[in-house]
């Protein structure tokens, strides 16, 4: 499995300590920054590692900030993601097994550094369970490019 990761740089330590736990793991990395604890803007990062997903080069997308929650909002406007802000174990099972995330999302400022890995792990090796599930996901995909009116 390839998988691409990118951070702000309120995610930028905790992306750096997943990358070791991931490299020591064996899982091939692409980084699309951010490269140190100077101010970025997350949407660059989350439409980097949006592209590496959809584009087929990576297989998965983790996106850290400081939150999660930007991340998330700004890489499910790239079509054919489904990213998933999970803090907790149960949230990165059921992402891939219900939701079939194709990228996750952590927050830094929340998630400790060893549950952040726990999260990831799960989050690579669970399968999506398919059956009615797939029914809702194609649902989910159906909506992008509908773009009912929405109040600003
Ligand atoms: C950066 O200060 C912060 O806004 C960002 O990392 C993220 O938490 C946004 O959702």
């Amino acid at each position: 499995m390839r998988v691409a990761i990118g951070s702000d740089h309120a995610g930028y330590l905790l992306k750096e300590t997943l990358k070791a736990g991931l490299i020591d793991a064996g899982v091939a990395l692409d980084d699309a920054g951010t490269t140190g604890d100077a101010s970025v803007d997350y949407p660059d990062y989350a439409e980097a590692v949006a592209r590496l997903v959809v584009s087929g080069a990576c297989d998965r997308g983790i996106l850290i900030c400081g939150t999660g929650i930007g991340m998330a909002m700004a890489a499910n406007k790239v079509d054919g993601i489904r990213a998933a802000a999970a803090g907790d174990l149960e949230s990165a099972r059921l992402c891939r097994e219900h939701n079939d995330a194709n990228v996750l999302t952590l927050g830094a400022r929340l998630t400790p550094p060893d549950l952040a890995m726990a999260i990831v792990r799960l989050f690579l090796e669970t399968p999506f369970a398919g059956g009615r599930h797939q029914r809702r996901v194609d649902k989910i995909m159906a909506l992008q490019g509908s773009h009912a009116d929405v109040p600003r």
